[in-house]
């Protein structure tokens, strides 16, 4: 695993753009796993930026994002498409159909994961996926104690994800209870892995999930046994990281 340390979330930020930008100059017709949450805004602010510049065409990028609220329509600024659509993609040149969030409206579970995975493998897999990190360890919205081995699947979020999500809600009750969400196999499949983090919060999450044993009990220590894996973080996120000798 490579870390990068950088002072700020703004420096953060910038280097998991300049990550993306390189992947999207490399191969313009790339797939770009994409998650949501408050980490990501700055990069994708960032890479927003160096479109309007004219340095990046997104016209040939397919994206894939990890999840969605089951029960959460594009139009609900809930939504993660709706935060998709507002945070990034209706201020670049990527075409809409070649967005991919799972369909939260899709009622019946088993056809809404069989049609995500088969936009996963029909696009050939992911280049390179970006992700945030819980603080109890999730990767998209896969919790401790899931299974390494899934594909995209339904899942019943816990009591601590409701809670942090519910920030982003009138109340408590109006925070779904469950969401459609990429698997960590799918997830480990993704040929290069970025995974961003910040604030003192996060701290300990970092260290346990990246230099404590690989357990489904920290669903991202998965991410240790990845052979692409680049971890970008401030100063306070990455301050427990143990020294090298
Ligand atoms: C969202 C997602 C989640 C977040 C995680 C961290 O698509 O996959 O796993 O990355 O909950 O969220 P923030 O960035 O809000 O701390």
């Amino acid at each position: 695993m490579k870390i990068i340390y950088t002072d700020s979330y703004y420096q953060m930020s910038r280097v998991a753009a300049n990550l993306i930008s390189a992947q999207v100059i490399m191969k313009p017709n790339c797939v770009l796993g994409l998650a949501t949450g408050s980490t990501p805004i700055g990069t994708y602010t960032q890479l927003i930026r160096w479109y309007e510049k004219g340095d990046l065409d997104f016209s040939q990028v397919t994206t894939i994002n990890l999840d969605e609220y089951k029960g959460l329509s594009p139009e609900n600024d809930q939504s993660y498409r709706y935060f998709m659509n507002t945070h990034f993609f209706n201020s670049i040149n990527i075409r809409p159909e070649q967005t991919h969030v799972p369909d939260g409206l899709e009622p019946d579970s088993v056809k809404a994961c069989h049609d995500y995975n088969k936009i996963i493998s029909d696009c050939g897999g992911i280049d390179l996926q970006l992700l945030g990190l819980g603080l109890n360890g999730h990767i998209g919205f896969n919790e401790p104690g899931s299974a390494f081995e899934k594909e995209t699947h339904c899942i019943d979020l816990t009591e601590s994800t409701i809670r942090a999500n519910s920030r982003f809600f009138a109340s408590m009750d109006l925070v779904p209870k469950q969401a459609y969400t990429m698997g960590i196999k799918t997830i480990m499949q993704a040929k290069k892995i970025v995974v961003i983090v910040n604030g003192a919060e996060k701290a300990q999450i970092v260290r346990d999930a990246f230099f404590g044993p690989i357990t489904p009990k920290v669903p991202a220590s998965v991410l240790q046994l990845h052979n692409d894996v680049t971890l970008v973080g401030d100063k306070e996120a990455l301050s427990l990281v143990p020294e090298v000798e």
